[in-house]
Protein backbone atom coordinates (compact mmCIF):
# COMPACT_ATOMS: atom_id res chain seq x y z
CA UNK A 1 0.00 0.00 0.00
CA UNK A 2 2.85 2.56 0.77
CA UNK A 3 3.84 2.18 -3.07
CA UNK A 4 0.27 3.29 -4.25
CA UNK A 5 0.52 5.94 -1.74
CA UNK A 6 3.94 7.18 -3.17
CA UNK A 7 1.53 7.11 -6.13
CA UNK A 8 -0.98 9.41 -4.78
CA UNK A 9 1.81 12.22 -3.48
CA UNK A 10 3.31 12.07 -6.62
CA UNK A 11 0.60 12.32 -8.90
CA UNK A 12 -0.87 15.53 -6.60
CA UNK A 13 1.82 17.12 -7.89
CA UNK A 14 0.02 17.87 -11.11
CA UNK A 15 -3.10 18.97 -9.47
CA UNK A 16 -4.37 21.97 -10.40
CA UNK A 17 -5.74 23.68 -7.60
CA UNK A 18 -5.43 27.27 -8.53
CA UNK A 19 -7.86 28.42 -5.78
CA UNK A 20 -7.62 26.28 -3.27
CA UNK A 21 -4.13 25.46 -3.23
CA UNK A 22 -4.60 22.25 -2.13
CA UNK A 23 -2.98 19.73 -3.89
CA UNK A 24 -4.68 16.48 -3.72
CA UNK A 25 -3.44 12.94 -5.36
CA UNK A 26 -5.56 9.70 -5.49
CA UNK A 27 -4.14 6.26 -7.07
CA UNK A 28 -6.35 3.03 -7.05
CA UNK A 29 -5.36 -0.28 -7.75
CA UNK A 30 -7.80 -3.06 -8.97
CA UNK A 31 -7.46 -6.23 -8.44
CA UNK A 32 -6.09 -7.29 -11.85
CA UNK A 33 -2.60 -5.14 -10.90
CA UNK A 34 -3.77 -1.54 -12.73
CA UNK A 35 -3.19 1.75 -11.28
CA UNK A 36 -5.16 4.25 -12.72
CA UNK A 37 -4.65 8.34 -10.75
CA UNK A 38 -6.17 11.44 -10.53
CA UNK A 39 -6.24 14.83 -8.95
CA UNK A 40 -8.42 17.34 -7.71
CA UNK A 41 -9.72 19.76 -11.12
CA UNK A 42 -10.43 23.12 -10.17
CA UNK A 43 -12.55 25.60 -11.63
CA UNK A 44 -12.82 29.51 -12.06
CA UNK A 45 -16.71 28.20 -10.99
CA UNK A 46 -15.93 26.82 -7.90
CA UNK A 47 -18.66 24.21 -7.29
CA UNK A 48 -17.13 22.33 -10.85
CA UNK A 49 -14.07 20.90 -9.71
CA UNK A 50 -13.97 17.40 -8.89
CA UNK A 51 -12.06 15.82 -6.18
CA UNK A 52 -8.99 13.85 -6.66
CA UNK A 53 -10.51 10.54 -5.76
CA UNK A 54 -13.26 10.99 -8.27
CA UNK A 55 -10.68 11.59 -11.12
CA UNK A 56 -9.18 8.20 -10.34
CA UNK A 57 -12.02 6.28 -10.11
CA UNK A 58 -13.38 7.29 -13.06
CA UNK A 59 -10.41 6.37 -14.88
CA UNK A 60 -10.80 3.28 -13.87
CA UNK A 61 -14.39 3.04 -15.10
CA UNK A 62 -13.53 4.78 -18.60
CA UNK A 63 -10.90 1.28 -18.56
CA UNK A 64 -13.71 -0.63 -18.08
CA UNK A 65 -13.51 -1.70 -13.90
CA UNK A 66 -16.64 -2.07 -12.29
CA UNK A 67 -18.00 -2.02 -8.41
CA UNK A 68 -15.82 -5.16 -6.81
CA UNK A 69 -13.03 -4.43 -9.26
CA UNK A 70 -10.84 -2.14 -7.26
CA UNK A 71 -9.04 -3.37 -4.46
CA UNK A 72 -7.79 -0.29 -2.81
CA UNK A 73 -7.18 3.68 -3.42
CA UNK A 74 -4.63 5.96 -1.55
CA UNK A 75 -5.32 9.38 -0.89
CA UNK A 76 -3.30 12.64 0.40
CA UNK A 77 -6.05 14.14 1.92
CA UNK A 78 -8.79 12.83 4.16
CA UNK A 79 -11.78 12.06 1.67
CA UNK A 80 -14.12 14.34 1.73
CA UNK A 81 -17.86 13.23 2.04
CA UNK A 82 -19.49 13.39 -1.61
CA UNK A 83 -16.21 10.67 -2.39
CA UNK A 84 -17.18 8.55 0.42
CA UNK A 85 -20.07 7.48 -1.45
CA UNK A 86 -18.46 7.22 -4.44
CA UNK A 87 -16.18 4.48 -2.53
CA UNK A 88 -19.04 2.96 -1.09
CA UNK A 89 -20.79 2.64 -5.05
CA UNK A 90 -18.10 1.14 -6.60
CA UNK A 91 -17.04 -1.37 -3.65
CA UNK A 92 -13.61 -0.43 -2.36
CA UNK A 93 -11.95 -3.03 -0.04
CA UNK A 94 -9.70 -0.16 1.42
CA UNK A 95 -8.82 3.30 1.38
CA UNK A 96 -5.56 4.76 2.78
CA UNK A 97 -5.42 8.27 3.65
CA UNK A 98 -2.97 10.83 5.31
CA UNK A 99 -4.96 12.22 8.18
CA UNK A 100 -5.22 16.05 9.23
CA UNK A 101 -2.52 14.98 11.73
CA UNK A 102 -0.05 13.91 9.05
CA UNK A 103 -0.62 9.84 9.88
CA UNK A 104 -1.26 7.08 7.70
CA UNK A 105 -4.53 5.52 8.06
CA UNK A 106 -5.88 2.35 6.57
CA UNK A 107 -9.61 1.79 6.76
CA UNK A 108 -12.96 0.85 4.97
CA UNK A 109 -15.39 2.93 2.73
CA UNK A 110 -17.92 1.46 5.47
CA UNK A 111 -16.41 3.13 8.32
CA UNK A 112 -15.98 6.07 6.67
CA UNK A 113 -19.59 6.54 5.70
CA UNK A 114 -21.53 4.04 8.06
CA UNK A 115 -25.59 3.35 7.12
CA UNK A 116 -25.79 4.03 3.48
CA UNK A 117 -28.90 3.67 1.68
CA UNK A 118 -29.67 0.71 -0.51
CA UNK A 119 -32.49 1.32 -3.50
N1 LIG B 1 -10.33 17.59 -2.41
C1 LIG B 1 -10.07 16.39 -3.03
O1 LIG B 1 -9.59 16.35 -4.17
N2 LIG B 1 -10.38 15.26 -2.35
C2 LIG B 1 -10.93 15.25 -1.10
O2 LIG B 1 -11.48 14.25 -0.69
C3 LIG B 1 -10.83 16.46 -0.29
C4 LIG B 1 -10.92 17.70 -1.09
C5 LIG B 1 -10.03 18.81 -3.16
C6 LIG B 1 -11.27 19.50 -3.67
C7 LIG B 1 -10.75 20.91 -3.83
O3 LIG B 1 -10.14 21.02 -5.10
C8 LIG B 1 -9.69 21.04 -2.76
O4 LIG B 1 -9.37 19.74 -2.35
C9 LIG B 1 -10.12 21.85 -1.56
O5 LIG B 1 -11.32 21.39 -1.06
Amino acid sequence: MSELFDQAEQVAESAYAPYSNFLVGAAVRARDGRVFVGTNVENASYPLGICAEKSALAAAIAAGCRPGDLEEIAVTASPCGGCRQWLVELRLERVTYRNNDGELVTTTPAVLLPDTFEL
